[in-house]
């Protein structure tokens, strides 16, 4: 039951968080569940052992695309502690983040991708399962599968599906072609981007229990009701059939967004052996098995007139992706609302390859988009010798470009210019190659940052128990993000008691439903649902009180008016719950909503060998009101992190003869460590958005990887010369 719902309908009234004599909304705070961490104390999914636990190791496919003749597991099932092979239809494949509550698609021969999940083996250990794993011989025959996306770009066809309407599949506007013939200063280019792993630091992993016919899931998931419905649908279940749990997930990025082959196999060998068992992935296993963000052909026409004014905006995708499968990689999406200009196209194709499935990974679509786009944008600024920050500043839309809606807010130019002073980027190198400090080459580089900011509906509810305690429970998840910490601050400031006095808990589906964590929509969605709760509990409050609600302050533990002051506890009686739910509303098609930021870095290139060092970084971004300062900072950093591992050493390698995944571990799929990146300056402006929920904050999560691999490309040429359009950009492409 719900007790207090709020529409995102905009404008909202003053945020009830500006009442709060004390904020901790805004402040950095570290995390509250840091200690747990820090300690050990805080258990992962892995980390459960029930009582007669058995262990399962997923069984692959060993070719890319064909069929499996035969599975001998007579050996294998003859060691010891071996206790079954279970192959299963249902075991086949995940249906994606994007798929609903969508059951596997194929049979349970029929192979579609090499490290496909053809079977599981259970034994009375971890060790022993895999071992079993190693020996079962499968035959098979291979089919000639489509490995090679470049050399199949000729199949592409449109997505299937507008994903909820997202992303914009194809718009056009305007005469291109023409246009650009007749333009002043003209790029036409193709920008590559390969597949990329998600990387998390925690692999996959499930542990299944089942008692009185209901499945109970410890898992690690970032939206664990999603997951729940996709997994009933697997099992022939019922959603309240299925309990999961992820109250500590260790990174997902969006590859824990979907139900994944280890869940399933988790949920299918318990419900048959009849006792607990746990599957944990390997690294290989993850690279292999899960999920992918899919490689891009991106060509970027950008046209412009004499005066720097955009007159032609092209951004045209191919992607890869399974056949059957609806998601895909939308990388035009900051191109429809970045800048302005008459003529635009922007389209998404996908070839249908025989590699894993691709998903999303942080911020779908506009990390790498904006890569090809803030790459576009530095070589037409060079065509027109203009000052790249100028360019965009010359192309600054007063409404959406293409939709006509007005911002919900926009401060692209404010990041610009404090970005730029920041950086000192008046006193930058202007000339490519030009700069040299012995025998390094010095580069300066910026682009912008887009990221949309999106809302889904999301519950959560709020007791405060007689002693006047405060608790915030809600399914939604900390993927190491701060949810924690960041819905403890809201109740903590709008029922007026001490952090300390809340607890959180999350990520239990039997708890109210949020809309998880992905998108960079979970704080402020799940945090606008704390916030309809205790808006609602103000009002109970007021009425035990016997006075007006915007007559009270809470601060302190006390509620007081003139002539009033009492401790919150004496006016809960037993206590108080009550539900809060989000849902969208107008404001979410009225308006677009999108964060912004801007990124200023000095990359070194060694003139002899080529090794790429970052050596110094700004980012500016504005994204409405910084719910904690300390963890939107570290998500920032985080994302800054990512868009370097994007521009310099990230991409899963295929097989081209099998799409096998064959950098299969941390130490050949190249992500950036502590060595590779400098210290990361992050400034957030001030703002409030006056229409997105509210709390008046938009997204922070990914915004961070928007734009940044540009900002390394475009100072890669500054520093050589050299314009590297195929990523990731290794030292053999500079030399
Ligand atoms: Mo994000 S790719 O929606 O977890």
């Amino acid at each position: 039951m719900t007790d207090a719902t709020v529409k995102m309908d905009a404008p909202f009234p003053a945020s009830l968080l500006d009442s709060a004599p004390a904020p901790t909304v805004g402040t950095a705070q570290p995390r509250i569940d840091g200690p747990r961490k820090v300690s050990g104390t805080a258990r992962y999914a892995a980390e459960h052992f029930p009582e007669g636990l058995a262990h399962g190791v997923l069984l692959r496919a060993p070719i890319g695309c064909g069929r499996i003749t035969g599975v001998d597991a007579e050996a294998a099932l003859a060691m010891p502690g071996v206790l079954a092979l279970i192959r299963d239809e249902r075991l086949i494949r995940n249906g994606g983040d994007f798929a609903g509550a969508a059951a596997p698609v194929q049979g349970v021969d029929e192979v579609a991708y090499f490290g496909q999940p053809i079977g599981v083996v259970v034994a009375d250990s971890p060790e022993r399962a895999r071992a079993a794993a190693l020996s079962v011989k499968v035959t098979y025959e291979a089919a000639p599968g489509v490995f090679d996306m470049e050399a199949a770009r000729g199949t592409a066809l449109p997505p299937t599906d507008d994903i909820y309407g997202l992303f914009l599949i194809h718009t056009e506007q305007g005469d291109v072609d023409r246009t650009a013939h007749e333009a002043a200063a003209l790029v036409d280019a193709v920008w590559r981007t390969p597949s990329q792993s998600h990387a998390a630091m925690e692999p996959h992993a499930s542990v299944a229990v089942w008692q009185d016919g209901r499945l109970t899931l410890h898992a690690s998931y970032q939206s664990p009701v999603v997951t729940r419905d996709q997994l009933a649908t697997v099992m022939g279940l019922q959603p309240s059939e299925v309990r999961i749990l992820s109250p500590f997930v260790g990174g997902g990025f969006g590859g824990k967004l979907g139900v994944m082959p280890e869940a399933v196999a988790a949920a299918i060998a318990a419900r048959h052996l009849g006792r607990p068992v746990k599957v944990v992935m390997t690294r290989q296993q993850v690279f292999e098995t899960t999920g992918r963000r899919p490689m891009t052909h991106q060509r970027v026409r950008l046209a412009a007139d004499a005066a720097g004014r955009l007159t032609v905006l092209q951004h045209e995708t191919i992607t890869d992706q399974l056949a059957g499968e609806v998601f895909f990689e939308p990388a035009g999406l900051a191109t429809h609302l970045l800048y302005a200009g008459e003529n635009r196209l922007v389209d998404h194709k996908v070839v249908r390859t025989n590699k894993l499935l691709g998903v999303s990974m942080r911020a779908p679509g506009e990390a790498i988009g904006q890569l090809a786009l803030e790459c576009a944008m530095d070589e037409l600024a060079e065509a027109l010798d203009l000052d790249p920050i100028e360019l965009r500043l010359r192309n600054e839309p007063e409404r959406h470009p293409e939709l006509g809606i007005p911002f919900s807010s926009r401060a692209l130019v404010d990041c610009l210019r404090h970005g730029a002073d920041r950086f000192g980027w008046a006193s930058r190198n202007r000339v490519p190659g030009g700069l040299r400090d012995g025998e390094w080459l010095v580069g300066h580089g910026m682009a912008a940052a887009a990221r949309g900011n999106l809302f889904g509906p999301s519950r959560a509810r709020v007791r405060i128990d007689a002693g006047g305690r405060v608790m915030v429970e809600t399914e939604m998840t900390d993927i190491g993000t701060g949810t924690y910490t960041v819905l403890a601050q809201i109740a903590a400031d709008l029922l007026g008691v001490p952090l300390a006095r809340v607890e959180v808990r999350l990520g239990d589906t039997d708890d109210p439903a949020s809309a998880g964590s992905g998108g960079s929509w979970g704080a402020a969605t799940s945090g606008s649902a704390v916030y309809a709760a205790c808006a609602e509990l103000r009002a109970r409050l007021a009425a035990a009180a016997g006075l007006p609600a915007d007559t009270l302050t809470f601060a302190d533990g006390m509620v007081t008016a003139s002539g009033f002051r009492r401790p919150i506890a004496e006016l809960v009686g037993d206590g108080l719950s009550v539900e809060g739910s989000v849902q969208p509303g107008e404001s979410n098609s009225r308006f677009n909503q999108t964060s912004y930021g801007a990124h200023f870095c000095e990359v070194r290139v060694h003139a002899v060998t080529g090794e790429l060092r970052v050596a110094r970084w700004n980012s500016v971004f504005a994204a409405g009101r910084i719910l904690n300062r300390q963890t939107a900072t570290s998500q920032a950093i985080g994302g800054v992190v990512f868009g370097i591992g994007g521009a310099l050493t990230e991409e899963l390698v295929h097989d081209p003869r099998s799409g096998k995944v064959v950098n299969r571990d941390l130490g050949e799929y190249h992500v950036p460590v502590h060595a590779d990146i400098p210290p990361i300056d992050v400034h957030f402006l001030e703002e409030r958005d006056p229409v997105a929920n509210p709390l008046l904050a938009k997204g922070v999560g990914e915004l961070g990887v928007c734009g940044s691999g540009a900002a390394v490309a475009n100072a890669v040429y500054n520093a050589t010369g050299v314009r590297v359009r195929d990523f990731p950009i290794t030292l053999d492409k500079v030399l």
